[in-house]
């Protein structure tokens, strides 16, 4: 059985993978109508990442030529990290971008079923897209990520949206190729569909969307299984990429010039659990040898495993970034519990105090849910008075959304609607006036940026971030896109902080 030491459900031999789903299950019976929870079953962990490495020779058919594609994406990095290697693998097949979904011969939907508004908003946008496909029946659609790995979604394209060519979900990525093959002969939907993850296909092509800041996988899936979260579901249970590969990758986009690398995975923290060989923080100490690479961030982390041995690697290698997102989902115990977040307030705090004593300038932000199952008025005064305890820089705020299959759907006592609107108001005025005390202290500071590329939201001005992860616009000429630059803050605001070119430091880097 697991136990509880800090205030932490650890593991008494060693990390076993069954028992972080054993603890969901107890949480469940303890609280909730306990019927049968489906468990989903949990490969041998000893498997290694080697055994699991395809034996694919992906092939690359050359029918893009002289079509075009567009991929819409919803969600994490993660999936946006996937539309960057499926994009990379319609460019080999002689694909080229459409400017918008009525040019485009090939339309993909890229999609995330975190929350349940996501997932409308995708049906939505496939509805509309019918007429579309009438008067052009060469035009392929295409449903993949997370949404086409719930049975109940692939019910609802088979009945409602059977004009989609091809539906493939997150561990079938690499098989877009022969799909779109497939699709050209076929009158009906081909699902594509693993439960699990198979193998783990290296050195896919991939189009990075630009030249300063790449994003690079370490793990893919999840074990955690927090009871109101599908991940664990849609993205099979966590594989690390071998430390030699996730190097590779990063030596390779120093070559081409990138600056920053952001190390992706749903647990980054738990990176080399599986391995036995390496841990997260022996991995950031192999990255931050690379030359040519300036920052390196990471994400998500989680509060659980987040070990002493990391936080003193964060602060001893210089180019990682001092940002940690560090999701809390809330401040109460009970919650927590029932979340199976397998830590308490208490012990998130300590974490917290002892990651800003070891690394005085990080920025720390945060994930939380209101109204999750069971969640009082005082329980959310819990989560607020740790939001004023810790002062994030930022918070991303959701409002607790059932996910069909995960147990908090099981939980009686829901949270009315109305309810926890009120909440998620009261939390996010309680953060913003917090994020900007947090910015309005750097006025007139001289800060280091990194020089993105121009702003999203004004072109006439250029972007970029602070080591911290702050976004920073200001004006400066073009050709110092991609150089490190310090810039004075002017005029800081919520959600960004507006300055000016102080000076281009000496040129970085390869
Ligand atoms: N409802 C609301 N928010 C959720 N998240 C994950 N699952 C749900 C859900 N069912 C939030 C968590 C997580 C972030 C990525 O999305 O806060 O950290
Ligand atoms: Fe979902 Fe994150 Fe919990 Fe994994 S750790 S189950 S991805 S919320």
């Amino acid at each position: 059985m697991s136990e509880v030491r800090d205030g932490i459900i650890r593991d008494n031999k060693g990390i076993d993978f069954n028992k972080l789903h054993e603890n969901t299950l107890n949480v469940l019976s303890a609280d909730a109508q306990s019927e049968d929870f489906e468990l989903i079953p949990v490969k041998d962990p000893r498997q290694t990442m080697e055994e699991m490495k395809s034996k694919y020779a992906i092939r690359f058919p050359k029918i893009g030529v002289g079509k075009t594609y567009l991929i819409k994406t919803y969600g994490c990095q993660m999936n946006e990290h996937d539309t960057e290697i499926m994009a990379g693998m319609l460019r080999e097949m002689g694909y080229t971008p459409a400017s918008g979904v009525d040019d485009a011969d090939f339309i993909l939907f890229n999609t995330c079923a975190v929350r349940e508004n996501a997932e409308d908003k995708v049906f939505g946008e496939i509805g509309r897209l019918k007429p579309l496909k009438r008067k052009n029946p060469e035009l392929i659609l295409g449903l993949s990520g997370c949404m086409a790995q719930e049975s109940a979604v692939r019910e609802m394209v088979a009945k409602t949206y059977p004009y989609i060519d091809i539906v493939f979900g997150t561990h079938n990525i690499h098989q877009l190729p022969e799909l779109l093959e497939q699709a050209k002969h076929s009158q009906e939907t081909i699902f594509e569909v693993w439960e699990q993850a198979g193998e783990v296909v290296e050195n896919l092509p991939k189009v990075r969307e630009h030249g300063v800041r790449a994003w690079v996988n370490i793990q893919y899936g999840c074990n955690k299984y927090c009871t109101y979260c599908i991940v664990p579901y849609t993205r099979g249970r966590e594989r690390s990429r071998l430390p030699e590969d996730v190097v590779a990758e990063v030596r390779e986009l120093a070559k081409q010039g990138y600056k920053e690398i952001t190390l992706l995975g749903q647990n980054v923290n738990d990176y080399g659990i599986d391995l036995k060989t390496v841990d997260f923080a022996d991995l950031l100490r192999m990255v931050n040898e690379v030359e040519g690479i300036e920052r390196i961030r990471f994400t998500t982390s989680n509060p659980w495993n987040f070990t002493d041995k990391l936080i003193e690697t964060i602060a001893k290698c210089d180019k990682i970034a001092e940002h940690i997102h560090l999701p809390v989902q809330s401040g109460n115990n009970y919650v927590l519990r029932r979340m199976n977040r397998g830590y308490t307030r208490e012990y998130y705090l300590e974490l917290v105090g002892k990651i800003r004593q070891a690394i005085p300038d990080v920025s720390l932000t945060t994930d939380i849910i209101v109204g999750f199952p069971g969640e009082t008025e005082e329980m959310f005064q819990d989560t607020l008075s740790l939001v004023r305890e810790v002062r994030f820089d930022n918070a991303y705020t959701f409002i607790y959304s059932p996910r069909k299959g995960t147990p908090a759907t099981r939980f009686r006592d829901q949270v009315p609607e109305e309810e926890a609107k009120d909440r998620l108001q009261r939390l996010m005025d309680t953060q913003y006036a917090i994020s900007k005390e947090i910015n309005m202290k750097m006025k007139d500071q001289v800060v280091e940026v990194l020089i993105e590329g121009e702003s999203k939201t004004n072109p006439d001005v250029l972007q970029g971030r602070m080591r911290n992860n702050k976004l920073v616009l200001f004006q400066a000429p073009r050709d110092t896109v991609g150089k490190l630059a310090n810039i004075r803050i002017m005029e800081p605001q919520t959600w960004l902080l507006k300055g000016e070119l102080v000076e281009v430091l000496e040129e970085v880097g390869v």
